[in-house]
């Protein structure tokens, strides 16, 4: 059994859970995730961690309420425990000295992202943090993404509320390339926002890398549940990932469309329309 260490609500329906997990703490990295079971009729359900403590055998993640187990998880207190918590899986995200990073956030990648730009930073790169939310009362890790950016741009709301606000200010950057050169963008954000940004830098000669987080099952590249059509042949988002080259993921659409099977009207953000794909 996983004790929970914490439980702190940071935003509306958005919490950080706090798990004495020794064995993950002691080998976690930037960009990793867990998978959880809640009890022993339990889904299994992944998330990524966001910190974590090696000493105090702790490991940090956040989650949205968006459905039946992140539901009952929002009722979880201090002293609760969890059946099962596996981890740390996937590979850590690529860090290297690329010199300018641009990273783009949002839901819970304004937390899934943020050992990852310490990591990036600690590594000598300049951190330019695109945070992106509907509204004001959604976003919340200002503080953390400020430590560790050089600069921090926040797209809230705009027009119709969707990825627009965050793309505006990376498009904006993208005609400013002869002043302010960009080596890499990495995002974290919703499956629709991390598409414009492969759009948008595709042919611009940027590495651009996506966070991807299809349905997963058993996380280990045995069920085929989160396969992904890639330049370099079908690939499992559990092991061969969740970071990916933005450029080399194929059929978007049908990955929008299995990704969105489950979802309703309660986790879109509100007053949000695209028809440019097969998410909404
Ligand atoms: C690698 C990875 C990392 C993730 N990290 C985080 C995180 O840090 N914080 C966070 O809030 N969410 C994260 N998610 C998404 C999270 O796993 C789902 O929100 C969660 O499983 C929903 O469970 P539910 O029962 O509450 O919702 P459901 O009612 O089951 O579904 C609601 C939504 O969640 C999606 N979903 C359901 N089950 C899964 C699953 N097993 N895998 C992926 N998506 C699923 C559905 O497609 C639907 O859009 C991550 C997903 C992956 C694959
Ligand atoms: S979750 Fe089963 S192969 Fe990735």
């Amino acid at each position: 059994m996983f004790e929970v260490v914490d439980h702190e609500k940071l935003t509306h329906k958005v919490h950080r859970l706090r798990i004495s997990a020794p064995h993950v703490a002691r080998k976690a990295q930037p960009g990793q995730f867990v998978i959880l079971i809640l009890d022993e009729k339990g889904e299994r359900v992944p998330f990524t961690i966001s910190d974590w403590d090696r000493q105090a055998g702790t490991v940090d993640f956040v989650f949205l309420e968006v459905g039946r187990t992140t539901e009952r998880m929002a009722r979880l207190q201090k002293g609760d425990t969890l059946a099962h918590f596996v981890g740390p899986l996937g590979k850590p995200a690529e860090i290297d000295k690329f010199g300018h990073v641009v990273c783009v956030v949002s839901g819970y990648g304004l937390a899934g992202m943020v050992p990852i730009i310490k990591r990036l930073k600690e590594k000598g790169n300049r951190i330019t943090t695109i945070m992106q939310a509907a509204d004001n009362e959604s976003l919340y890790n200002q503080e953390a993404l400020k430590q560790f950016s050089d600069h921090l741009l926040i797209g809230v709301g705009g027009a119709g509320g969707g990825p627009a606000t965050a793309l505006k200010p990376l498009e904006d950057m993208l005609k400013n390339l002869d002043h302010e050169p960009m080596d890499r963008i990495t995002a974290m954000a919703s499956i629709c926002l991390m598409r414009f940004i492969a759009e948008a830098t595709r042919n611009m000669g940027i590495k651009t890398t996506v966070h991807m987080a299809p349905v997963m099952v058993d996380g280990t590249g045995m069920c085929g549940a989160c396969r992904l059509a890639h330049a370099d042949g079908t690939q499992f988002a559990c092991v061969h990932g969740p970071e990916f080259d933005a450029h080399k993921i194929k059929a978007w659409d049908t990955l929008m469309a299995r990704r969105c099977t489950y979802a309703d009207d309660s986790i879109m953000q509100p007053g949000f329309k695209c028809d440019n794909c097969s998410q909404w």
